[in-house]
């Protein structure tokens, strides 16, 4: 059974699908716990929700920092149950291979792959000594279906697939739930203004992946959706 004021980690909350999903799961009841690099972003969350009497308590973090991932997830966990961690901080670069320099590389694999494994790592314990837990990992179509000029990026979310489906092997035993998520094109600021302004019509809006990121965690029984793939219904962009 799942109890209402659970906690929910959400990383990358300081804007789009992040920042949908906080005010959802909050909505819903649970005590969010958010995390960025933009603090004041995080802090805009409880000016959006104080009318609805509801708030997120707020961290700054690098996830591309181990050092960092690790202080935060330990000072979390000491006062709290965490039911969920939701890796979803994300960052691409939509250039060809040959035009990605070492450090569009290094941050795009730092902070989509290592920082979801970070994440895990220091989490991971916690959910063993509790019996249970749910780990979502924001993963993206592009882990099944090649897009160009995302070589990094699919290199990222392909590793991560990997690591989690491993990941999900080991832990079914401590009651951990491991989900993939791989939505299509989202409505967000990963994409370019020129981008969004052509195909936003045709995009999901972040609050539509929020909405199923709650009724994936909310599934009851004993059954763990292991991968689930959500597209615009036009498809892909
Ligand atoms: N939009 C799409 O079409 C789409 C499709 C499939 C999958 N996704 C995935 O969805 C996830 C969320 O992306 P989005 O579309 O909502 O884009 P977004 O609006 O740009 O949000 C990205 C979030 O990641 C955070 N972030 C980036 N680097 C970080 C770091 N080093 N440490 C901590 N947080 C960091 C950002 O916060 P700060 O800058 O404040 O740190 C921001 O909150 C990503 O994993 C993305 O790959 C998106």
């Amino acid at each position: 059974m799942i109890k209402a004021k659970t906690g929910i980690i959400i990383t990358g909350a300081s804007s789009g699908i992040g920042k949908a999903a906080a005010k959802e799961f909050a909505r819903t009841g649970f005590k969010i716990f958010t995390i960025a690099r933009r603090i004041n972003e995080l802090n805009r969350i409880n000016d959006e929700l104080e009318k609805e009497k509801i708030s997120v308590e707020t961290f700054p973090c690098n996830v591309a920092s181990a050092t960092n991932v690790e202080q935060v997830i330990k000072k979390i966990v000491a006062e709290n149950r965490i039911g969920c961690l939701i890796n979803n901080a994300g960052i691409t670069s939509f250039k060809p291979a040959l035009d990605n320099s070492v450090k569009d590389i290094t941050d795009i694999i730092s902070t989509n792959l290592l920082g979801s494994i970070y994440n895990i790592k220091y989490l991971l314990p916690h959910f063993i000594k509790n019996e249970g837990g749910t780990i979502i990992n924001i993963i993206s179509t592009a882990a099944r279906k090649l897009f160009t000029e995302s070589s990094a990026y699919t290199a990222s979310k392909m590793g991560l697939l990997g690591y989690t489906d491993v990941l999900r092997e080991e832990v079914r035993k401590h009651n951990i739930r491991v989900i993939n998520v791989l939505p299509g094109a989202t409505d967000t600021s990963m994409w370019s203004v020129e981008d969004r302004k052509e195909h936003s019509h045709r995009m999901m809006t972040a609050d539509d992946v929020a909405r199923t990121l709650v009724w994936l965690f909310l599934q009851q029984g004993n059954l763990v959706t292991e991968e689930i793939t959500i597209r615009p219904i036009a498809g892909d962009i």
